[in-house]
């Protein structure tokens, strides 16, 4: 077989060298260029035969004809899975999924495998571990099928000719980063290579319309690619994320083209593998302490789901130097506003106060609505006033200490209510329609001093 020829192309200008160098001669920018297939010259067909078959292949279709319900998702036992995904596995889907080295991509992936084994014929493609620490991993976690086929192969002619001769009903490829193109030079893992064979996959998918899975590693950008390069390719990025330290872990859609993004499913790890969490306002409210001060209940909203969280602050006097502010959990220069805020607008002074805030359950927030729970927990260990037990706060809080309207105002109330919260402190401008939540009283505050006042402890 002639030899594909290659050359390497710039992601920031798109010219074309024959080598690869370091930096693009055209737009000196460096490391952009990379391995590219040389079209092979030919215009497509030309013959009046030819251009029939090709447009034999596929018919425009008029829009009110098309079946929507063609396709029929796949539901797992695992709820919090399919939520993530919309609603279920979608027949001819890429799913790239995601994480840190590990996290638990590969347990998590091999027990939706033998789950999907139940539906049909499932190939798990593994380039980073042998068939018996698979079995090994799986003996561990107490599953089983025989309908699951395992095959450790990374030359993408091979996985090809196997997916061929087998067709699967569902493919878990473990990971992209292992799998490789001969027609490429550059090896395993680079942004060509990566980028050449989630393309095949994504072929493959909506060829054989079976959906498939492909586990990514997170990594900095260059030499190896991380999934970054890939996100638009696919059809839905998952993230499994969480604290290494900590039992949870977050598997989060950041695109989905078949549901809501930004979802969240959330699981515990332990040594049977990863549990789904169906109450996880409860799990991470369970070692909450009531009475004690720089604590505070915070509801977000992760994708369509509301979730309360605990919200923890500590403010110590700083022993030497420059105070430090400390997030986890929470955005740094959001915390920084939030500080000045409380020292400007409700006066007091922290300038000599170390200030640590933690979110409890290793979740990472993102939104400004959990402001004025961060806000109120930093003032109540700084007065040392407990926040009411019963009450749960919503609002941004902004630069004059007004607080600000929130959306999905209505979902976060009822999550409240349904914790048996008795009241929640809201920005008075939300607008709210008839809430039908009787046992929640709204306490409607149009500043953050207002706010504190209703919710500390006198
Ligand atoms: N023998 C064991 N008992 C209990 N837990 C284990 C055991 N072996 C591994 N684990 C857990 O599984 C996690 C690793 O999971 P997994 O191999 O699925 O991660 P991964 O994301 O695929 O990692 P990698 O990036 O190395 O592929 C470990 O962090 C650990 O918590
Ligand atoms: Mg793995
Ligand atoms: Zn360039």
């Amino acid at each position: 077989m002639a030899k594909t020829k290659t050359h390497y192309v710039c992601q920031e200008c798109g010219s074309t060298q024959p080598k690869w160098m370091g930096q693009c001669p055209d737009c000196r920018e460096w490391n952009t260029l990379v391995e590219t297939l040389v079209n092979s010259g030919k215009t497509g067909a030309t013959s009046p035969a030819a251009r029939q078959a090709l447009v034999a292949r596929n018919t425009p279709q008029v829009l009110t004809e098309i079946d929507a319900d063609s396709y029929q998702r796949t539901l797992l036992p695992m709820d919090e899975f399919n939520r993530v995904l919309g609603g279920g596995v979608v027949p001819g889907s890429l799913v790239l999924i995601g994480g840190d080295p590990g996290i638990g991509k590969s347990t998590l992936l091999l027990q939706m495998s033998v789950s999907l084994a139940t539906e049909g014929k499932a190939l798990y493609i593994s380039g980073e571990e042998s068939a018996q620490q698979i079995k090994l991993r799986a003996n561990r976690l107490g599953i089983s099928s025989d309908r699951l086929f395992i095959l450790t192969e990374t030359n993408m002619t091979a996985i090809l000719e196997h997916i061929q001769q087998m067709s699967p009903d569902f493919l878990i490829v473990d990971s992209i980063q292992t799998v490789y193109l001969e027609e490429l030079q550059s090896a395993a893992g680079s942004v060509s290579q990566v980028r050449g064979c989630a393309a095949r996959f994504q072929e493959i998918a909506k060829r054989d319309n079976i959906p498939i899975f492909l586990i990514g590693h997170v990594t900095k950008t260059g030499v190896i690619a991380g999934p970054r390069v890939l996100e638009h390719i696919v059809d839905t990025v998952l993230y499994l994320e969480g604290e290494r330290f900590h039992a949870y872990r977050l598997l989060r859609s950041v695109k989905n083209r078949f549901g809501a993004t930004n979802e969240v499913g959330i699981f515990e790890m332990s040594d049977i593998g990863l549990s789904e969490v169906a109450n996880p306002s409860e799990v991470f409210l369970a070692e909450r302490l009531p009475n004690a001060s720089g604590s505070s209940i915070a509801v977000t909203v992760e994708g369509t789901r509301p979730l309360l969280v605990e919200i923890q602050a500590l403010a110590s006097t700083t022993s030497f130097g420059n105070p430090r502010r400390t997030a986890n959990g929470v955005d740094m220069n959001r915390l920084l506003l939030i500080v000045a805020v409380l020292t400007r607008r409700v006066g007091i002074r922290m300038g000599d106060q170390d200030i640590f805030v933690n979110v409890i359950g290793g979740l990472q927030i993102s939104e400004p609505a959990s402001d004025l729970a961060v806000a109120t927990a930093i003032a109540s260990s700084f007065r040392n006033r407990p926040v009411s037990a019963d009450i749960a706060l919503v609002g941004e809080v902004g630069l004059s200490g007004e607080l600000r309207a929130v959306g999905h105002l209505e979902t976060r109330l009822k999550e409240v209510a349904k914790l048996g919260f008795k009241r929640c402190v809201v920005p008075a401008s939300s607008q709210l329609k008839q809430i039908k939540t009787p046992p929640l009283e709204l306490v409607k505050t149009r500043s953050l001093n207002e706010a504190l006042e209703a919710a500390l402890i006198h």
